[in-house]
């Protein structure tokens, strides 16, 4: 494999944000693979579809086409949760797994963010980063975001919302929301971008030169 740096963590860490510095900083791909269940969320929903069935969420994964992941209706908070929920699903992330291998087999390297990117998808990842925040925080960053876009919600109701997504992605049975055990913890809830991105460069360029050097 080549140097692939797996971010995981929490709804509204900072994990898209350092994933994307940590990539363009290499050079290296990135793939946003929430992107995917969050595509997958949208398409079910778009289809009159119930996203606790199991066999017409997993169609819908199988049919994914990578155009949808630009459309601006992924990025919403109704597609946050329509993700968490289809992500439950054994079918779905199936059907999602040999894209994102594929992802990160990929001769040069590459950056992918999620939650499970570290313990399932490239459990060999050379660099590996937890990212996490209070619930709080999470939750402001995250209001601040969608009413930036132009949704209105409160405060309160976006810290549920994150509260119950924490439950559900660390309590499913397949592929749950985890530190792997040799993941680097970053807690960035008293970290500005910039410093977040510094912690993280730290703990990665810590990584590449054991992966440079592996008997040293
Ligand atoms: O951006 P945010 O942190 O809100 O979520 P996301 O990364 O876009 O992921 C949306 C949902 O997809 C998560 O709440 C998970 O349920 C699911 N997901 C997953 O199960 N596995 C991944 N590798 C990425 C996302
Ligand atoms: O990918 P994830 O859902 O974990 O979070 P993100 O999309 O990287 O960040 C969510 C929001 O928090 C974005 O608007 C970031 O600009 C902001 N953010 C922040 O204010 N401070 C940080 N240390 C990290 C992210």
């Amino acid at each position: 494999m080549g140097f692939v740096i797996a971010v995981d963590g929490p709804a509204a860490s900072g994990k898209g944000t350092i994933a994307s510095r940590l990539a363009a900083h290499y050079g290296l791909p990135m793939l946003d693979t929430g992107l995917l269940y969050r595509a997958v969320g949208v398409r079910l929903l778009d289809a009159g579809g119930d996203l606790d069935d199991a066999a017409a969420a997993e169609v819908s994964a199988r049919g994914l086409d990578l155009a949808e992941l630009e459309r601006p209706e992924v990025r919403t908070r109704a597609a946050g949760e329509a993700a968490s929920r289809v992500a439950v699903h054994p079918g779905v992330r199936a059907a999602l797994f040999d894209l994102q291998r594929a992802f990160a087999g990929q001769e040069g390297g590459a950056v992918l963010d999620g939650r499970d990117i570290g313990t399932v998808i490239a459990p060999e990842a050379p660099a590996k980063l937890y990212v996490t925040a209070s619930p709080e925080v999470r939750a402001d960053r995250r209001w601040k975001q969608l009413t930036g876009q132009g949704e209105t919600v409160s405060f309160e109701e976006i810290l549920a919302d994150i509260r119950k997504r924490d439950e559900r992605d660390g309590g499913r049975k397949d592929a749950p929301m985890a530190q792997a055990e040799d993941a680097t913890l970053l807690d960035t809830s008293e970290m500005t971008i910039p410093l977040a991105f510094d912690a993280a460069l730290r703990i990665v360029e810590t990584a590449r030169a054991r992966w440079g050097n592996p008997k040293g």
